[in-house]
């Protein structure tokens, strides 16, 4: 989705924004540009394409200024051309802005504006904000922008430079994120923390309906009805080396091996094992409330639907709690009527998902009570819920999720041991899992050290166009993670299934063609898939076999194995999504495509 990084100081802004625009690239996106204000001057350049062609476009010239906004666009209205490019501008020349979300209004504002002279450039819903805010200034950006704010409707996070305003960057934010970022060179806005880490871990989220001029000096905020705002930095987490690949040819290569570590960091602190109960402080706020609960709704959008999807057979394993898992975006169509004292958890990564941010406005209307798993600290779900678990799992840059995902199985689990101890789960079962859990980070790294046999296997089978993953019981969300991440990055067409199922329809599908990956570890539900393996094999499907290491019996049966270590059966798909990453992974390496940026994907997808 589109990325904001803007700058007022004291050092040159376009090696900053340039930068900044890089560190944004994993968003997705399809065309770039910004505006550089020195004095009375802007100079604009936009290209579609990659930055590398923005990049082409400033070879040999020296552009002056040290502040500016940039931008890179996931094309919406109008295709990613340059006219469509970011910044878009006033017909004077004055007004430069870049905007994230959708301005909803924006043709019945177009064609007004249109009647009374203006003439449109591009077929952008942005444009009619530069057009609104030139119109509306009176000598003060921040209140042009602030009435501009009144008349629009939709979602925005925008920026905004003016040539009669100079020294100035206006923000302003309804639904689309914006952080400031405090350094003592100046200031930054972006709608992303990893523009800017590497200048400044010092931030502060501007909330929806406010705005905020930043100069290089200071910076001050206000709500849209001119209520001044003070609300103190906060520091992050993330460190500038986190947003580099170190030495991997991918982010998502590089986000693969990190997981023995965000496994721990997911758990740092949080294990009493004596007790059998983990620490986590991030619910207390309600956990009064949350202890008597019996009834959880999990909301979520792709692998983090996937992982609620586990979650669910997790808490049914450690919990009395019924769970129900819901496609985010789904979840506002149904009729919600929530037991007393249901809890809704919202998981995402980014915490800026549109579906599900929607779904827990939804849910909070409805009366539920909002749990968070968020990886993003201060995104617009970790405020919107009362309470939650944060990953700590640092930034998450490939845009397909892989170190978020086995994070967020983990907390589920300790989400679920810390119920179930309040319930039915014994001491010694509650230590148990600890014990597991405890292991699980050497066991991933066991899995890693077969990354040379899992690209094997790749090489073997990249070219096949259709494959299939089957699992059941846990596994048959990692069978549909599985399948999800093999398309997203090599687009192979992969379906994920319950292997119950497979004897319903999919069967049909089954012969030397198509690959059957079957995620089949030593657990209780072992024999029904080796049936179904075998059901794949009689029609002479080749197979893929995710079994526990030292599994004679399959080595017999499947075409190709991947071992992973034996652990309790609810972890097991935290080790099996290893090695479908692995597998995906190198898929897509043996087919060149661009794994870090898949094509039409977006890291966080915050229209609806
Ligand atoms: C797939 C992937 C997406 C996200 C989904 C939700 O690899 O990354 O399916 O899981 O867009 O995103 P978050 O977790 O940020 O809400």
């Amino acid at each position: 989705m589109c990325g904001i990084v803007c700058y007022v100081g004291s050092k040159p802004a376009k090696p900053i924004l340039l930068k900044g625009l890089k560190q944004l690239e994993y968003r997705g996106y399809d065309s770039s540009g910004f505006a550089i204000q020195n004095g009375d001057q802007i100079e604009c350049h936009r290209a579609a394409g990659k930055i590398a062609e923005l990049e082409k476009k400033l070879n040999g010239l020296d552009i002056k200024g040290s502040m500016g906004i940039a931008h890179t666009r996931w094309a919406t209205h109008g295709e990613p051309t340059e006219e469509n490019a970011h910044p878009h501008r006033d017909n004077d020349e004055n007004v430069f802005v870049i905007h994230n979300g959708i301005i909803e209004n924006f043709y019945a504002l177009k064609k007004r504006l249109e009647k009374d002279g203006v003439v449109f450039r591009s077929e952008t819903d942005t444009e009619v904000l530069a057009h609104l805010i030139s119109l509306n200034f009176d000598g003060s950006l921040s209140e042009a922008v602030r009435k501009t704010m009144s008349q629009v409707e939709g979602t925005f996070g925008m920026a905004v430079i003016n040539r009669r305003s100079p020294g100035e960057i206006v923000i302003a934010r309804r639904g689309s994120p914006l952080i400031i970022g405090v350094s003592e060179d100046g200031h930054f806005a972006a709608s992303d923390v990893a523009a800017m880490v590497r200048y400044t871990n010092k931030v502060v989220h501007l909330q929806d309906n406010e705005l905020a001029t930043l100069t290089r000096e200071d910076f001050s905020m206000s709500t849209a009805q001119a209520k001044p705002v003070e609300r103190s930095a906060e520091t992050v987490e993330w460190r500038a080396e986190d947003t580099e690949l170190n030495g991997f040819p991918h982010y998502m290569l590089k986000e693969i091996y990190e997981q023995p570590e965000t496994i721990k960091n997911a758990m740092r602190g949080r294990l009493e094992t004596g007790e059998g109960v983990p620490k986590l402080g991030g619910i207390m706020p309600v956990w009064d409330r949350l202890k008597e609960c019996r009834h959880m709704v999990i909301v979520a959008c792709g692998t983090s639907y996937y992982a609620g999807c586990v979650g669910r057979y997790i808490f049914e394993k450690l919990t009395e709690i019924d769970v129900d898992v819901e496609l985010a975006s789904e979840f506002r169509y149904r009729k919600l009527n929530f037991a007393p004292n249901t809890f809704v958890i919202a998981i995402s990564q980014s915490g800026e998902t549109a579906d599900t941010l929607a779904a827990i406005r939804e849910a909070k209307r409805k009366g539920a009570s909002l749990l968070g798993i968020v990886n993003v600290v201060g995104s617009s779900i970790s405020r919107e819920t009362e309470a939650g678990v944060y990953n700590h799992a640092g930034p998450e840059i490939g845009v397909a999720s892989t170190k978020i995902f086995t994070s967020q199985l983990t907390i589920l689990v300790l989400l679920a041991i810390l119920l179930g101890r309040h319930q039915n789960l014994s001491l010694t079962e509650g230590v148990e899992v600890i014990h597991a859990l405890e292991a699980l980070s050497d066991q991933v790294g066991t899995v890693l050290s077969q990354a040379n046999h899992i690209e094997a296997i790749a090489e073997k089978y990249f070219n096949y166009n259709n494959w299939l993953f089957l699992g059941r019981k846990y596994n048959y969300p990692i069978a549909m993670e599985g399948a999800l991440k093999l398309k997203e990055i090599s687009y192979i067409h992969a379906e994920g299934y319950p292997a119950g199922e497979m004897k319903h329809g999919p069967i049909a599908l089954i012969s030397p063609e198509m690959p059957t990956v079957a995620i089949v570890p030593r657990d209780e539900m072992y024999e029904k898939m080796i049936s179904n393996i075998q059901e794949v094999k009689s029609r002479r499907g080749p197979v893929i076999a995710i079994t526990t290491l030292g599994d004679d019996r399959i080595k017999e049966i499947a075409d190709d194995v991947i071992e992973i270590p034996p652990t309790l059966s609810f972890l097991n798909p935290i080790l099996a999504a290893v090695a479908c990453q692995l597998l995906s992974y190198y898929c897509a390496n043996f087919l060149n495509r661009d794994i870090d940026m898949p094509r039409n994907l977006a890291k966080s997808v915050t229209v609806e």
